[in-house]
C-alpha cells in the first residue's frame, strides 16, 4: 500500500492510536478525515492541523454512521482509504445478571459499526486509485483476556469478518488488512481508571503507529505488531497442527 496521496477517514481520531495515525498520515502528504464524540478534542487538532477535517458523530448510531460516510465524501470525494479504528473496552462480570446495555454499547462500537461503515463506503472506494479498508483488531481477537469477556468476542468477531469481506471484494481492487495492536499505551479503557489520562503501560503509541504504517507498506494484509504477534502465530500454528488430522 501506498501511504502517501490517499484520502483517508479515521475513526476515532480524538485519542490514541487514530489520533497517531492522523497525525503520522497528515505529515506524509495525505488528505485526512477523522471523528469522535468529543467536540472538544476535534477543535483542539482541528486548531493544530488546518487541513484535517474533522466530523463529530457517536458511531452507536446507525444514522450518525451514514451522516459520517456522505460528509466525508461530500468534503473529500477522493476518499479511497476507510481506518475502522474506533473502539472502547469495557469488563463484564458474567457471575451475574449483565448490564445489556454496557454490552450493546461495546458490540456496536466495535463490531457493527466498522461492518457498516464498511458496506457504505464499498462504492466510493471502487475504482479509486489503491483503495482500502483497514481493521484494527487485537492480540485479544486471538486469545481472549476473561475479565473484559465482550470486548474480546467483538475483536475475535472483526477478525473472521475481516476474512470474509477481504474473499468478498476481491474482485473489487480494494484491499481489506487487518492490524492486531498488542496494548499500546492509549486512553483505552479509561473507565477501569481514576483518572483518563492515566497510563496503562504498553508499546508507545508512535512505536505502533510505527511497525502498522511497515506491515501497510509491505502489504501484509494480517499484521500482528509486537506482542499480538505470538497470540496470532500460536493460535495459527494450533489451527494448522489440529486441522492436519482430517
Ligand atoms: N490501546 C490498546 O492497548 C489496544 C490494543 C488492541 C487493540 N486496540 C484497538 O485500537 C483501537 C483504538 O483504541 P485506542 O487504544 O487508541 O483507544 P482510545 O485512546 O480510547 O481511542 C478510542 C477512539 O475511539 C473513539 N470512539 C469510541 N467510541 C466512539 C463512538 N461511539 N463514536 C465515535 N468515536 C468513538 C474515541 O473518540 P471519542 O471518545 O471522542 O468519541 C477515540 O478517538 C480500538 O479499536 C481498540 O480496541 C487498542
Amino acid at each position: 500500500m501506498k501511504t502517501t496521496g490517499n484520502t483517508v477517514l479515521i475513526t476515532g481520531g480524538t485519542s490514541g492510536i487514530g489520533k497517531a495515525f492522523a497525525q503520522h498520515f497528515l505529515g506524509r502528504g495525505n488528505t485526512v478525515i477523522i471523528c469522535g464524540r468529543r467536540n472538544d478534542r476535534l477543535e483542539e487538532l482541528k486548531a493544530r492541523y488546518p487541513d484535517l477535517v474533522t466530523i463529530q458523530c457517536d458511531l452507536i448510531e446507525a444514522a450518525s454512521r451514514e451522516n459520517l460516510v456522505r460528509r466525508a465524501i461530500q468534503e473529500c470525494p477522493d476518499l479511497n482509504m476507510l481506518i475502522n479504528n474506533a473502539g472502547i473496552q469495557l469488563t463484564a462480570d458474567l457471575t451475574n445478571p449483565i448490564d445489556l446495555s454496557s454490552v450493546e454499547r461495546e458490540i456496536v462500537t466495535n463490531l457493527i459499526a466498522p461492518i457498516h461503515l464498511s458496506s457504505l463506503v464499498v462504492e466510493q472506494l471502487r475504482g479509486r486509485a489503491e483503495p482500502a479498508i483497514v481493521n484494527i483488531s487485537s492480540g485479544l481477537a486471538y486469545t481472549p483476556i476473561a475479565f473484559m469477556p465482550v470486548y474480546c468476542a467483538t475483536k475475535a468477531a472483526v477478525h473472521s469478518w475481516s476474512l470474509s469481506l477481504r474473499k468478498q471484494l476481491e474482485n473489487t481492487g480494494i484491499r481489506v488488512y487487518e492490524i492486531a495492536p498488542p496494548s499500546v499505551d492509549s486512553e483505552l479503557g479509561h473507565e477501569r481508571r481514576e483518572n483518563r489520562d492515566q497510563t496503562h503501560g504498553g508499546m508507545p503509541v508512535n512505536e505502533f503507529i510505527n511497525e502498522a504504517i511497515k506491515a501497510l507498506e509491505s502489504n501484509t494484509l494480517q499484521a500482528a505488531i509486537g506482542q499480538a504477534a505470538s497470540m496470532m502465530d500460536q493460535r495459527d500454528a494450533l489451527f494448522e497442527r489440529l486441522n492436519s488430522h482430517f
